[in-house]
């Protein structure tokens, strides 16, 4: 049995993604006894694991350092990767939405100025509407940006809609469904065929029988 290394994203998606490994028999004890540790060895199968940021998981699978990848599709989008999208395991649903203060126009002829984490997503999504917009990229907090007048709207993911309301913001437009992804490396699939299509085929009869 060959060596399998699954690159796990850290902080939402972690919890999310524990009942799926375990849901297919994957020991998951010291990922849920993690502290500070980011390496992680599952007892009763050849996985291991590693905990990284979400574009860091793209990087790790398109390198081949880690042969599977548990990642957000918003990241997917955003980031150009050679990588192979595997499953959709339906966890971790929100959208992208166009939002801002309620007396934005949407409509308005005026050229736009959109802040977002995700300026490769926005500007497609207004360059596919055929709209010239200005993108400002921003690291966090996004929802600040049209209340102080940096940007008019904002591109970002929408999950319970709580930060939104917190903030005086609504939605305008609904752009893509999100979700939490499987990927593999194109190599491994190859060169580990046996072990790569065990797991991605448990996983995927794993979702078929939660449905
Ligand atoms: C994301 C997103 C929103 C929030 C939406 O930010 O950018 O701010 O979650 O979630 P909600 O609809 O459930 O309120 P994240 O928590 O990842 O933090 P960040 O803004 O620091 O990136």
């Amino acid at each position: 049995m060959r060596h399998i290394q699954i690159a796990l994203t850290k902080g939402r998606l972690e919890k999310a993604v524990l009942p799926f490994l375990e849901g297919i028999g994957i020991d998951c004890s010291e990922l849920k006894e993690k502290g500070r540790k980011l390496v992680f060895h599952s007892k009763n199968t050849n996985i291991s694991f590693i905990l990284v940021k979400a574009v860091d998981v793209l990087t790790y699978v398109e390198h081949g350092v880690a042969d599977i990848g548990i990642v957000g599709k918003d990241v997917i989008m955003e980031n150009e990767k050679e990588i192979y999208e595997m499953v959709d395991l339906g966890i971790g649903r929100c959208r992208f939405c166009v939002a801002s203060i309620p007396s934005y126009d949407p409509s308005s002829y005026k050229k736009k100025t959109i802040a977002t984490k995700y300026p490769n997503v926005a500007s497609a999504y207004f360059r596919q509407k055929g709209e010239d917009v200005e993108i400002i990229k921003i690291e966090g907090s996004v929802e600040i940006a049209p209340i102080l007048g940096l940007a008019d709207a904002i591109v970002d993911i929408v999950e319970t809609g709580v930060t939104l309301r917190e903030n005086g913001l609504i939605i305008f437009e609904e752009m893509h469904d999100i979700s939490a992804r499987l990927i593999a490396n194109k190599a491994s699939l190859k060169m580990k065929k046996d072990e790569m299509f065990a797991v991605i085929e448990k996983m995927e009869e794993y979702i078929g029988n939660r449905v």
